[in-house]
């Protein structure tokens, strides 16, 4: 593995941050206080071709690498960690099951619409119940001629409400265990779906969370995706590439918040100098730029293992837990750094505090993904 960047992530990177700074950073503050889904942003999103920024051409998307979309994720979450989470969803947990699973029919149906922006990808599967113990769902598809009928509920639904297509887990067969869950594509649409309001969350407060319910829901038989009883399997596959991208959401919440302290560091004068000058502020920030580049480098290379189809679920987990780990860290010292000043709305640090939180819980908390990193080193 390279450690350098080649031109294409690099022109990436830049195009995306530039875009960040300028377009989407001014108005974080402003949508995070008042809740506002970022609808604009995701058309813009959409203009630069980021939709579908892994997917290929042949379907409309920018055929990038993997690395590269991961790169686009850490910069926008910079700005914005709502519009990160939103973007990441759309694409890993959003896309992918149909790219990668999907029959042909499916992919022409549905991929193009994606990759475009022209709707927006959602993924369920966690249940009131069913959290980590993920296999233990109890929403039932069950086929009857031509539809299979969804009965049951997911939370924690993030998209719900302004996706265009779930991808959805249920069990089809409650004797078999994880061989009995199947995963669907689900149109918003659908009679029978409906979506609760949006969840009052700690932070993340301009992207979408929900409760969605499935009432005698009709799915065609025809978006089932896969085969029956390969939903788990599908789920977690996907989760693996999800949680990279939800490592470089942490990355970059954890370099705003960095950025931050070190800028407020070199302006704020206490006992007649910065308070840079003092090695109890220096020592924080050279922890916070260590742990940012370790967490990028577990990242990049998660992205890389998984663009040469390499396997990658230990590292991924590695990834996805130490950079959210580091993304807390840093936004509590960050906070600190800011003093009293920390603890305000005024200023931005609070809100990356209160949005790292959720990078330590969702695609699998950080305690699951040691569960995934000790199965796979005993496995060895
Ligand atoms: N890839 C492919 N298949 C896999 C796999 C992987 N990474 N991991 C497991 N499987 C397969 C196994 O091979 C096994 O199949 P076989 O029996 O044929 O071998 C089957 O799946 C069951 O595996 P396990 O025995 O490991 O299953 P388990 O019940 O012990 O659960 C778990 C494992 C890791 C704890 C899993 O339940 C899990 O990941 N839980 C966390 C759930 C999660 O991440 N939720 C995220 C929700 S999405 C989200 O958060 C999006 C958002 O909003 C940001």
């Amino acid at each position: 593995m390279k450690l350098q960047l080649n031109e294409e992530q690099r022109m990436m990177r830049d195009m995306v941050r530039n875009f960040a700074e300028k377009e989407i950073a001014p108005w974080s503050q402003e949508h995070d206080h008042e809740g506002q889904f970022p609808t604009q942003l995701i058309s813009k999103l959409a203009e630069l071709d980021l939709m579908g920024i892994p997917i290929p051409s042949e379907y409309g998307g920018a055929a990038m690498d993997f690395l590269s979309y991961v790169l686009a994720i850490e910069e926008i979450s910079r700005a914005s960690a709502s519009l990160g989470v939103i973007l990441a969803v759309h694409t890993s947990v959003g896309t992918f099951p149909i790219l990668n699973f999907g029959s042909a029919e499916q992919k022409q149906k549905y991929i193009p619409r994606l990759a475009s922006g022209e709707i927006i990808g959602a993924f369920a599967l966690t249940e009131p119940n069913a959290g980590s113990d993920a296999a233990k769902i109890k929403t039932t598809a069950k086929l009857e001629g031509d539809h299979y009928r969804l009965n049951g509920s997911k939370i924690f639904i993030t998209n719900a409400g302004h996706a265009g297509v779930y991808t959805v887990l249920a069990v089809t067969d409650k004797n078999m265990g994880v061989k009995g869950i199947s995963a669907f594509i689900v149109e918003k649409d659908t009679v029978g779906l409906k979506i609760g309001p949006p969840e009052k969350k700690l932070g993340l407060h301009s992207s979408s969370t929900c409760q969605i319910f499935f009432e005698d829901a009709l799915v065609p038989k025809g978006n089932l995706l896969g085969k029956e009883g390969q939903g788990f399997q599908i789920a977690m596959s996907l989760l693996d590439g999800g949680r990279i991208g939800i490592g470089a959401q942490a990355v970059g919440i954890a370099r705003a918040a960095c950025d931050a302290a070190k800028n407020y560091a070199g302006e704020r004068e206490q006992f007649g100098q910065t308070i840079s000058d003092f090695q109890a502020i220096q020592f924080m920030l050279a922890d916070m730029a260590t742990n940012i580049e370790a967490a990028k480098m577990l990242v990049y290379q998660a992205a890389y293992l998984k663009e040469i189809n390499m396997p990658h679920s230990k590292q991924a987990s590695m990834a996805k837990m130490f950079a959210a780990d580091t993304a807390m860290k840093v936004a509590v010292d960050a906070v600190q750094v800011f003093g009293g000043y920390g603890y305000m709305q005024e200023y931005p640090v609070e809100r990356f505090l209160r949005d790292a939180k959720a990078t330590q819980i969702y695609e699998g908390t950080n305690q699951i993904q040691r569960i995934v990193i000790a199965r796979q080193l005993l496995k060895q």
